[in-house]
């Protein structure tokens, strides 16, 4: 289900599995839905997301685990 090769915004490339991509939409379906709807993934390229997830981490209060794989998650849930 990954067929593409990440973006270049993305930081290194490494190996992300089905488990952490879960994790992060656990997380971002609990944590960036309190202030406003949840974001369309879709609505923002991978290198928006870098500056949207830089001043939405500290509002959700996302430690830097959670930060990176809500990251992969949205940037993931394009394809
Ligand atoms: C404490 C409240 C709060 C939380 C939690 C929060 N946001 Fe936001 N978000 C805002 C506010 C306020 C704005 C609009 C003002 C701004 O851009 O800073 C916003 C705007 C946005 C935008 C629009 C930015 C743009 O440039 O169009 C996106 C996308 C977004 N948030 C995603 C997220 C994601 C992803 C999370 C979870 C990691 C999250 N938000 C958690 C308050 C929050």
């Amino acid at each position: 289900m990954f067929s593409c090769t990440p973006r270049t915004a993305v930081a290194g490339t490494k190996t992300i599995t089905a488990e952490h991509l879960a994790k992060g939409q656990v997380v971002f379906e609990n944590s960036c839905g309190k202030c406003h709807d949840l974001p369309n993934p879709t609505d923002h390229n991978a290198q928006d997301w870098v500056g949207i997830m830089n001043s939405m981490a500290p509002k959700a209060k996302l430690n830097d685990a959670q930060h990176q794989m809500v990251y992969d998650y949205i940037v993931s849930a394009k394809n």
